[in-house]
């Protein structure tokens, strides 16, 4: 069974699905959340179980800074998650309804995405204080992405990772003519990867500026790739003029399933007209991956062992390792050591 790492900010939503007013329910790491915008901007996310009855409480709605469960009408602060208010209770009830509470997630609203942190016990309260910091795209600001696409997957968060992490499986899943056309080429490909925090990442270097699309951001172009725990992959282009960035985030819905968020940035100037196509190109691209862990689903389901070979795996054999270097350290009540090296890695693609 997979293992659903806590103590991180994962991506709930884009933060455009979210309007003033709306609640959205969600199942994060296997919780039931639910997700809220108040009047005023702000974002929230509550334990989605009213504790009065238990019936979630997306089903209630906003009133002001709280929100109103649909069955009996208490309502909770969206700060704190306290009871403000039982309507049945008359003057003579002494019911300390303060002490009545649903636990209230981090939640913040960065670059175009809603962020919830998940604790590693929602029964304590949490130091804000404390938090790590929500993870950020470099080069972007405030900037909210041109194209923002949410994909459910069938598996697992190792596998949706692993598999949009993996280089091997571009000639056989990608095959769309705007891609690559034409038999399959092959060519060996030698990469230096590197540590970062939490994580590792293809050391930036220029690519070659025969293709099109790179040549938007200038001349010379360089690339980056990290890859970050919990989940968290990070694509940027750099030109000498423009930058661009495919920001790509999995959260568990629970130990089978996954949601994929797929982000696009970029400060090219005139590309907002190109919004609709890359919207199509981006679902095409990323369904691609989603129906080939469909068809993997087939096979998983009888338990078989898997492989992982280098070097076109080496990443995924890095997931792992730092995922058991995460959860010792928290067993162990000791700071993250990163356990990549430095290292050159080739594969044919
Ligand atoms: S169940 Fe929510 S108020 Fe009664
Ligand atoms: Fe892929």
């Amino acid at each position: 069974m997979t293992s659903l790492l806590r103590n991180f900010w994962y991506v709930a939503t884009s933060a455009k699905n979210l309007k003033a007013g709306q609640l959205v329910a969600k199942k994060m790491l296997g919780e039931p959340i639910v997700i809220g915008r108040r009047t005023d901007g702000e974002v929230f996310a509550l334990r989605d179980i009213c504790p009065h009855r238990g019936i979630p409480l997306h089903h209630g709605w906003i009133e002001d800074r709280s929100v109103c469960c649909c069955y009996h009408g208490w309502k909770f602060d969206t700060d704190s998650g306290r009871c403000s208010e039982i309507p049945s209770l008359t003057p003579a009830d002494n019911l300390d309804i303060s002490r009545i509470r649903v636990f209230n997630y981090p939640c913040r609203e960065i670059q175009g995405h809603i962020w919830v942190f998940i604790p590693l016990d929602t029964k304590r309260e949490i130091n804000e204080t404390q938090l790590p910091p929500v993870p950020t795209i470099p080069d972007f600001g405030k900037t909210t992405p041109g194209v923002a696409e949410t994909f459910h997957f069938a598996c697992d968060v190792d596998q949706a990772v692993i598999g949009l992490m993996d280089p091997a499986h571009g000639p056989y899943v990608h095959t769309s003519w705007w891609w690559r056309s034409g038999p399959r080429q092959f060519r060996v490909k030698e990469k230096l990867y590197e540590p970062v925090p939490m994580g590792f990442r293809l050391a930036p270097y220029e690519m070659p500026v025969s293709a099109k699309p790179y040549k938007l951001l200038g001349n010379k172009v360089s690339i980056e790739i990290i890859f970050q725990l919990p989940s968290l992959r990070t694509e940027i282009l750099r030109g000498d003029r423009y930058v661009a960035c495919a920001f790509t985030a999995v959260t568990p819905i629970d130990e089978n399933t996954s949601e994929v968020y797929q982000s696009l940035y970029w400060t090219v100037p005139g590309v907002g007209l190109l919004k609709p196509l890359l919207r199509i190109l981006t679902r095409q691209f990323m369904g691609q991956d989603r129906d080939v862990v469909i068809k993997q689903q087939e096979g998983l389901s009888y338990s078989p062992s898997l492989m992982l070979i280098d070097d076109a795996d080496t990443q995924a054999k890095w997931y792992f390792r730092l995922k058991q270097e995460y959860e010792k350290s928290v067993l162990e009540n000791r700071s993250f050591q990163n356990p990549i090296e430095p290292r050159i890695l080739r594969w044919r693609s």
